[in-house]
C-alpha cells in the first residue's frame, strides 16, 4: 500500500526507533543483554520507593483513579503547571506564571511541536531550519520533523585534556546564523556527550538569539533542578527569548511520559494549541505523582542528595574501568560533565562507529553508534564515525561485564591493525 510523503518519512529507518527498539529488548532479554545502550535512567532504590509511597497515598485518597477517570486541558494539568511556576518562581526569582508553562508527553513531544512550528515550509515560500551550533546533538531530534532537510549542525571545536579526556565547545567563528534559521537549539548537559556548554557559551547564544529574533531552545532533560544529573556548576538560563525544555523521565519516571516547556506565552499558546489537536491532553499520571514532591521542593533534595551522587559515582566507576581495560593511545573519553552517558571517542579505529556497534551487539553489548548524533551536519568529518555512546546508568555488573566486552573488541581491532 502506497503512503503519504509523511508516512513514508515517518515509517523509514530512524536511529531513535532502532535505540528505542534495542532498549526494549534490553529490557525484557533478562541477563544475555548488556544494556550500555539507549537512554532509560537507573533504577535508583530510594527514588523507586518514594515514587511507590506517593503512588499509594494517591491510590488510598482516590487520586490515582481521579487522575485516570479524567482528562486535562490541552496544557495539561493545572494544579502541577501552578506549582512548577512557584518552585522556578523560589529557586531562580523567574517571575512565572501559569502562562508561562505546559506539560507534554514526555518532552520528545515538545520537540515535535517546536521543530514543527519554528521550522520548515513557510506561507512566504521561505524554509526555516533549527539550528544544533554544537553537533554532536541529541539523536532524538534527527527526524522531528515533518518537513525534510530543516536541520543544521557546527562542528565543535576540541579541546585535548589530561588523562585521555576531551571536550567539545561552540565554534562561534563557524557559527553563521542567516535569515533562514528558525530557532537554535541546544542539550545542556547534552546527549551523547555528557557536555555541559558554559555559562559564557550561553549568553552568547542568548545574545545571538535574540539579535536575530529566534527563540533559544534549551533542552534541560538531565539539567537542573531535577533531574540534576550535571556536575558542573553553571549558572540555569530563562528569560522572554528562552524555551527551557525538562522532563521528569531522567528523575525516574520515563514512563509516565512527562515533559514541562518553559516559554513566553506567545508560544505556549501556539503549542497548546498544538497538543489540543495532537493529543486532546497530556497525560496526568506523571504530574500527579509528581506534584508532592513539587510543591514540599522534596524533588530538589532527592535531586541534589540522591540522584546527582547516584550517577556521578556511576560515571566515575565506569570511566575508571575504560582507562584500565582499553590500552591505546588513541582512545579518548569527553569530560564526563552531566547525562548518563559516556561519549568514547576511538580516534583512526580501523572500522566504523556502525560496524562497530554491530560487532558489540553480536557479542551481546547495545551502545549507541555515534555517527547518529550529527543531525544536519553536512560536512563530511571522520570523526562522526570515530565514536559511540554508552549509557553508565546500569547494574554495575552489567557495566563492568560490557566494558570488558567493549575493550576487548577494541584492542582486538587497534592490535590487528598493523599501523597502530
Ligand atoms: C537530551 C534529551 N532530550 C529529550 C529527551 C526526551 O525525553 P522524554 O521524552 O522522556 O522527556 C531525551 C531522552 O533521552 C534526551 O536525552
Amino acid at each position: 500500500m502506497p503512503y503519504s510523503i509523511f508516512g513514508n518519512k515517518f515509517t523509514r529507518h530512524s536511529g531513535i526507533t532502532e535505540l528505542m527498539d534495542d532498549l526494549n529488548k534490553g529490557v525484557k532479554g533478562g541477563d544475555d543483554i548488556l544494556m550500555l545502550g539507549g537512554g532509560n535512567p537507573a533504577a535508583i532504590p530510594e527514588i523507586q520507593d518514594r515514587l511507590t509511597a506517593l503512588m499509594q497515598e494517591l491510590l488510598d485518597q482516590g487520586k490515582l483513579v481521579d487522575t485516570l477517570a479524567n482528562y486535562d486541558g490541552p496544557k495539561g494539568k493545572d494544579t502541577f503547571i501552578t506549582s512548577i511556576a512557584h518552585l522556578f518562581n523560589d529557586l531562580y526569582g523567574w517571575n512565572l506564571t501559569a502562562d508561562n508553562i505546559m506539560l507534554t508527553n514526555g518532552s520528545q513531544n515538545a520537540f515535535f511541536y517546536l521543530f514543527n512550528l519554528l521550522a520548515g515550509n513557510f506561507s512566504s515560500g521561505k524554509k526555516r531550519k533549527i539550528l544544533f551550533p554544537l553537533a554532536p546533538e541529541y539523536i532524538g531530534y534527527a527526524d522531528a520533523s515533518v518537513s525534510e532537510d530543516v536541520f543544521v549542525a557546527v562542528r565543535p571545536k576540541i579541546t585535548e585534556l589530561e588523562n585521555q579526556q576531551f571536550k567539545y565547545n561552540i565554534d562561534f567563528d563557524a557559527l553563521k546564523i542567516t535569515e533562514n534559521i528558525g530557532a537554535i537549539c541546544v542539550s545542556r548537559p547534552t546527549n551523547p556527550t555528557g557536555n555541559v556548554l558554559t555559562d559564557l557559551e550561553i549568553s552568547k547564544l542568548d545574545a545571538l538569539a535574540k539579535q536575530h529574533n529566534i527563540p533559544l531552545i534549551i533542552d534541560n532533560a538531565y539539567g537542573t533542578p531535577f533531574p540534576n544529573i550535571i556536575f558542573e556548576e553553571v549558572k540555569p538560563h530563562f528569560n522572554d527569548n528562552t524555551i527551557l525544555c525538562l522532563s521528569l523521565s531522567k528523575f525516574g519516571l520515563p514512563g509516565a511520559r512527562c515533559g514541562i516547556v518553559i516559554a513566553n506565552p506567545t508560544i505556549i499558546k501556539a503549542m497548546s494549541n498544538l497538543s489540543g489537536i495532537m493529543a486532546l491532553s497530556p497525560g496526568g499520571i506523571g504530574p500527579e505523582i509528581a506534584l508532592p514532591l513539587i510543591k514540599s521542593k522534596e524533588i530538589i533534595t532527592l535531586s541534589n542528595n540522591v540522584i546527582k551522587p547516584f550517577y556521578q559515582q556511576k560515571s566515575q566507576v565506569a570511566i575508571e574501568l575504560l582507562r584500565q581495560k582499553i590500552c591505546n593511545k588513541n582512545f579518548r573519553i569527553h569530560k564526563a560533565e552531566g547525562a548518563l552517558f559516556l561519549w568514547l571517542w576511538f580516534k583512526d579505529l580501523p572500522i566504523s562507529s556502525s560496524e562497530l556497534y554491530k560487532k558489540l551487539k553480536e557479542k551481546g553489548v547495545i551502545v549507541v553508534s555515534g555517527h547518529y548524533f550529527f543531525p544536519g551536519l553536512e560536512q563530511d568529518w571522520p570523526h562522526t564515525q570515530e565514536c559511540i555512546r554508552l549509557n553508565y546508568a546500569q547494574d554495575a555488573t552489567v557495566v563492568e561485564r560490557g566494558i570488558d566486552i567493549l575493550a576487548k573488541t577494541v584492542n582486538e581491532l587497534y592490535d590487528n591493525n598493523m599501523s597502530y
